[in-house]
């Protein structure tokens, strides 16, 4: 167990069956740490498969899972939680995060982050936290536990959603950010800003995307299916982006969402 989330984690959402196993097999031999799954992923009992095979000590790795919005009441949560810990085969998590704000605030913030907190305070995870929260749950998310128990706000971020209002905000609160779909899903490999700039460092496109989030301090969890991407992508780290290259890249900013769910998405900031 490692109690600070590592900055370059392994993204498993879609992946099912053996590419999940496959995948994380590969990341952990590239030398990735953290692997970031969810319930709602269906693939907890791959990945704790993998990482049992692995042979890596547990106390090296960072193991992150979400609880799915049909576990946030307050006595379903922390079963959910030791039903995940079960199929991954783990004692505790490193962190666990609320996945979604209930859909219409059916469960209130407060009932969820308290579960989470005596989740925390019962040994079954090492840290907590939240994702696609608005600003509005955060701050309730706060009111109710603290925002020194929140370990991080996991949102959308990358060149073409760069969710400013959502990172400000949790910065303001000391609150760490995890970008998630920080390639956009593949769509930046397309853009040809990216890849002038990834040519003037001798990088490639995914790579000068993840060093622009990790230059402002984001924990990235970036997925993939091929050994050597996901060993390109743990290479990111050593890319150091000049501050026009940034700028640049800024300047791609199109609020584009990717995960938009109907039904379950919030009014986003
Ligand atoms: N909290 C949430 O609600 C939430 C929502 C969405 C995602 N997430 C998390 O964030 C993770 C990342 O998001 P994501 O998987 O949707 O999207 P992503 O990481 O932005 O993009 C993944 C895509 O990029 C490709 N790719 C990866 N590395 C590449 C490289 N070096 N060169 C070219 N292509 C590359 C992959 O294809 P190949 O397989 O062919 O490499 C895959 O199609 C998820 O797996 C999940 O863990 C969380």
């Amino acid at each position: 167990m490692t109690s600070t989330i590592p900055n370059i984690g392994l993204g498993t959402f879609r992946l099912q069956g053996q590419v999940a196993i496959d995948s994380v097999r590969n990341g952990i031999e590239a030398g990735y740490r953290h692997i970031d799954t969810a319930q709602i992923y269906g693939n907890e009992a791959e990945v704790g498969q993998a990482i049992a095979a692995s042979g890596v000590d547990r106390a090296d790795l960072f193991v992150t899972t979400k609880i799915w919005i049909d576990s946030l009441a307050g006595d379903k949560l922390i079963p959910s939680l030791k039903e995940s810990l079960r199929k991954l085969g783990l004692e505790r998590l490193d962190l666990t995060l609320i996945h979604w704000p209930s859909p219409g605030g059916a469960v209130a913030v407060a009932e969820s982050m308290a579960a989470l907190a005596e989740a925390k305070a019962q040994g079954w995870t090492d840290l907590i936290g939240v994702s696609n929260f608005t600003n509005a749950h955060l701050r309730e998310a706060i009111d109710a536990v603290g925002a020194a128990q929140i370990a991080t706000q996991q949102v959308e971020v990358h060149p073409f959603l760069q969710n400013s209002r959502v990172v400000e905000f949790a910065r303001s609160q000391g609150i760490h950010v995890t970008a998630y779909m920080p390639l956009a899903y593949g769509k930046v490999m397309a853009e040809p800003l990216i890849g002038q700039i990834a040519a003037r460092h001798g990088a490639s496109a995914a790579q000068v995307a993840l060093a622009w989030s990790l230059q402002q301090g984001y924990a990235v969890i970036p997925s993939s299916t091929r050994r050597a991407n996901l060993e390109a992508n743990l290479r990111a780290r050593d890319i150091v982006l000049s501050a026009v290259d940034m700028a640049q890249i800024a300047g791609l900013e199109r609020n584009e969402r990717l995960a938009n769910p109907d039904g379950l998405a919030p009014q986003w900031d």
